[in-house]
């Protein structure tokens, strides 16, 4: 049996800065409710010739470079994402080919805001199985693309950017690694968080066009709710079933929607505020690449080094959930 580790990381966001003071020329809102009702106060914004696969990409170079990994070691590549390039082919496939990668598999994996938890937990099976050395795992979005700028209830959470791991094989005995996964979905809720047409439910078309149901559509409230209990509930399940104290973890990395959300989940926890990475104030909500963006910039600040056990934890549309632990 082998172990997965995380060996290298990268990320990206674009130049554009998007602040509240900007959004308040564009719909009717203000710094102050956006700040004491999320925490943000601005985003990144891809330029018009950038696209998902442009992020992950640079993302995944840089992850790639400090995991000291050649293009040719690379087997598989996941990227995950809900603002994919195309409908088909898959984002992952277009980053193969921009990295040059000669090896690797290619897929996308949807699970919204908890993709990269959940591409994380494939690449570390692949890897313990031994079915493979070393896998990009990617989360990358353009929501810029997919927001509704007329809409204040949400065009003030959402952002571009991108992030990346190497998860890479490791022996048994190493005490880095992950330790384990739990995820969960119940699509009860799917039309909570949502674009409701472009796909083969709703086909693109003049009316879906005009009624802007290409957009993210999010009833913030009832989303809010479920998302403190099932984070909370993913991170408790995940610590006991490991048999690990709260106090035992050095950082938690949380999906960054809303300040709110994370606050309610690290009290719930009893972790006090020095022991939780927020970043969401500079980047906004980008979906999956908020944890791996989140991770990055806390290994980089030196929040967290190596031997540190670090719990990720993370929720999104589906509804999806989903919590990592992680000894760096
Ligand atoms: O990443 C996936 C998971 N996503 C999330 O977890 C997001 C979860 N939801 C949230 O973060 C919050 O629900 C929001 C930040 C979206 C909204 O905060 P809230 O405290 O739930 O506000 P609300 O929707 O209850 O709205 C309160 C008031 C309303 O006015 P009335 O009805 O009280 O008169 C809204 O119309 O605030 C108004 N409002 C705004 N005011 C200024 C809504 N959006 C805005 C805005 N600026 N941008």
């Amino acid at each position: 049996m082998y172990k997965a580790i995380i060996k290298g990381m990268g990320m990206y966001v674009p130049e554009k800065v998007l602040t509240n003071h900007d959004l308040e020329k564009m719909v009717e809102t203000n710094d102050e409710w956006i700040t004491t009702r999320t925490g943000i106060k601005e985003r990144r914004i891809a330029a018009p010739n950038e696209s998902t696969s442009d992020l992950a990409t640079r993302a995944a170079r840089q992850a790639m470079e400090k995991a000291g990994v050649k293009p040719e070691d690379i087997d598989m590549v996941i990227v995950a994402t809900i603002t994919p390039d195309y409908i088909f082919p898959a984002t992952a496939a277009l980053v193969q080919n921009a990295l040059g990668l000669p090896h690797a598999g290619t897929v996308d994996i949807e699970a919204a805001c908890s993709g990269f938890i959940y591409a994380l937990s494939m690449a570390n099976a692949y890897v313990v199985s031994g079915m493979y050395k070393n896998i990009l795992v990617i989360g990358a979005e353009t929501l810029s693309r997919i927001t509704d700028w007329t809409d204040r209830t949400t065009c003030i959470l959402f952002g571009d950017g991108a992030g990346a791991a190497v998860v890479s094989r490791t022996e048994a005995t190493d005490t880095s690694g992950f330790i384990g996964f739990s995820l969960g979905g119940d699509g009860s809720y799917a039309d909570l968080l949502w674009v409701p047409a472009g796909g083969s439910k709703n086909p693109a078309s003049h009316e879906t066009v005009d009624n802007r149901l290409h957009y993210m559509k999010m009833n913030g409230n009832a989303t809010f709710k479920v998302a403190v209990r099932t984070m909370a509930e993913a991170l408790e399940s995940i610590l006991k079933e490991h048999h690990i104290d709260p106090g035992e973890v050095k950082l938690i990395v949380p999906h960054q929607a809303n300040l709110r959300i994370i606050s309610a989940i690290a009290e719930r926890l009893g972790i006090g505020e020095e022991r939780v990475m927020v970043n969401l104030q500079k980047y906004g909500n980008t979906s999956s690449a908020t944890i791996p963006m989140a991770l990055y910039e806390a290994i980089e600040e030196g929040r967290v080094k190596k031997g540190d056990l670090v719990a990720m934890v993370a929720f999104g549309g589906g509804f999806t959930w989903g919590a990592g632990l992680l000894r760096l």
